[in-house]
């Protein structure tokens, strides 16, 4: 092991290769936010990971639902799988993560990058939520550092920082395969958006570029698809040879001055995320309902004119 982790990070896929200790994954695509979440596992010990979980939610009526959380739940147990992990590669913005309630009932530690910490202290202040709100982080079990290792069953893992998207996310590589949440979509789609607070292209571009040194074979298992027009099914596992062939937005020669100007100029396009207010104050938290109030519910705020 070196001080690189990229250098790490290849050894970790070479390794899995040369010793056939080769991860299985199933993956659930939630058609409402066009999530993708992951199931990754150990063949032989069958010890687990779940990568991004969603819990359904309806913003008209204020619901939550389970149904795309049970899928994962159903397969864990119809695999006989044993969760070590529940892994968020970051606070998403446009769903509720489902780690809490998936980890009540199969267990695994809550883990995300360490500077949640930072999306905390942003989206804490834009929330308003006050003291009683632990900027620290205390909500997840395990805050992963960039090129941190760890293990699924005998899967060796690593967690790799890439901001960017936000100033949180993680890329997970685990035995010959990576999870890179939102960092690149699918080749003919892009990138992610960069224009969240805290995010910033730049970041994004040099994250990208880290994760596109890994060796050209590994599969990247994507966080989100979009279906490019001109396609008709959800796709969202590619490699990094095909994301550095023909991602249209950051293939091999495009400069980082050329990526920054494309991503700003798209940004600005953007409309926020359907989902944004809820999710982000249910993330920040680690998944968790803000705390009920002294009528024993829990309320979603709205900063009005803030965003
Ligand atoms: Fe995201």
């Amino acid at each position: 092991m070196t001080d690189d982790p990229l250098r790490n990070a290849t050894e970790i896929i070479e390794k899995s290769i040369e010793k056939d200790v080769i991860p299985s994954v199933k993956s659930f695509f939630d058609e409402a936010t066009f999530t993708a979440s992951h199931v990754v596992y150990d063949p032989t010990t069958r010890e687990a990971a779940i990568i991004d979980s969603v819990m359904d939610y309806d913003p008209a009526s204020g619901r939550t639902g389970e149904a795309s959380a049970r899928k994962i739940l159903d397969f864990i147990h119809a695999e006989s799988l044993n969760v070590v992990w529940q892994l968020e590669t970051h606070a998403h913005a446009d769903h509720l993560s489902a780690a809490p309630w998936l980890q009540e009932k199969l267990g695994g530690k809550l883990a995300i990058g360490a500077r949640i910490i930072d999306v905390q202290n942003v989206f804490g202040k834009i929330f308003n939520v006050g003291t009683d709100f632990a900027r620290d982080g205390s909500q997840f079990d395990h805050l992963f550092e960039d090129g941190e290792k760890f293990r699924v069953g005998k899967l060796e893992a690593m967690a790799l920082h890439v901001p960017g998207h936000t100033p949180a996310d993680m890329a997970y590589v685990i035995g010959n395969v990576a999870f890179i949440g939102d960092t690149l979509f699918m080749p003919d789609f892009g990138t992610a958006r960069a224009d969240f607070p805290g995010g910033d292209a730049r970041q994004l571009f040099q994250s990208i570029r880290r994760l596109l040194s890994l060796p050209r074979e590994t599969r990247l298992y994507l966080c989100h698809d979009y279906k490019a027009p001109g396609r008709d099914a959800f796709c969202f596992v590619t490699s990094v040879g095909a994301e550095r062939d023909g991602n249209i937005h950051v293939h091999d020669g495009v400069s980082e001055a050329a990526f920054i100007k494309m991503r700003q100029e798209r940004d600005t396009h953007l409309t926020m995320p359907h989902l944004l207010m809820p999710s982000v104050q249910v993330n920040m938290r680690g998944g968790h309902l803000p705390e009920a109030e002294d009528d024993g519910v829990s309320y979603i705020k709205i900063p009005v004119n803030r965003l």
